[in-house]
């Protein structure tokens, strides 16, 4: 099966992301890593990945201030260069705007840190901590034009125990995002490939 080409785009840390190039080491895999991508220069992620022998890219949003979509524009720039055929949002903490999406719309995919539709936005975990909720969770979910807002490709669930803090929930779930991710991006790629066919 032809793998699809994956840009991973991130703001920070990256272990999201250092799981998708982990389980995208098995030839059979759905997806090949083409590029990391991060509007942070200082992105932690773009150093694990230059390590794991892929290639790179920053586009720092400061440099386009307001203009989004200038912005957008610089990265798009870098995700056409290597040939990207699919995307996945990483921890990329950056609103994107209707030219973006429209442009890569069915191909893009972004995991989010609650159960969707519920707590879109920030501050995902202290808001399911402060309407008593037992579970959370996390959602990987196709991108369209509403934050955080597309089709559900897949989630994962954990209880929410006694004396949680929106601290220790996101410690805990993070492990369950490494393993739901990459199964769902596999779907995405599924999904994509039989439309593309
Ligand atoms: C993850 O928990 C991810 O779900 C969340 O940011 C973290 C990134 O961690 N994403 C969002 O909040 C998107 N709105 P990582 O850089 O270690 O993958």
């Amino acid at each position: 099966m032809k793998r699809l080409k994956l840009a991973i785009l991130i703001s920070g840390r990256g272990s999201n992301m250092e799981a998708l190039l982990r389980a995208a080491e098995d030839p059979a895999y759905p997806a090949q890593p083409v590029l990391v991508a991060s509007n942070r220069p200082d992105a932690k992620g773009l150093e694990t990945a230059a390590s794991a022998g892929i290639a790179t890219a920053s586009v720092d949003h400061k440099i386009y201030g307001k203009d989004r979509e200038a912005f957008e524009r610089a990265l798009d720039t870098e995700l056409e260069k290597a040939g990207t055929e699919i995307i996945a949002l990483a921890g990329f903490m950056r609103v994107l705007t209707p030219w973006f999406v429209g442009k890569w719309q069915g191909r893009m995919v972004n995991i989010h840190p609650s159960l969707l539709p519920k707590y879109k936005g920030l501050h995902t975990h202290q808001r399911a901590l402060d309407a008593g909720d037992t579970e959370a969770g996390a959602t990987v979910h196709w991108v369209s034009p509403g934050v955080d807002d597309g089709e559900i490709i897949q989630q994962a669930r954990l209880p929410i125990l006694p004396g949680d803090t929106a601290d220790s929930l996101a410690a805990r779930l993070l492990p369950v995002e490494h393993k739901l991710y990459p199964e769902a991006l596999a779907k995405a790629c599924a999904t994509l490939q039989a439309s593309n066919s």
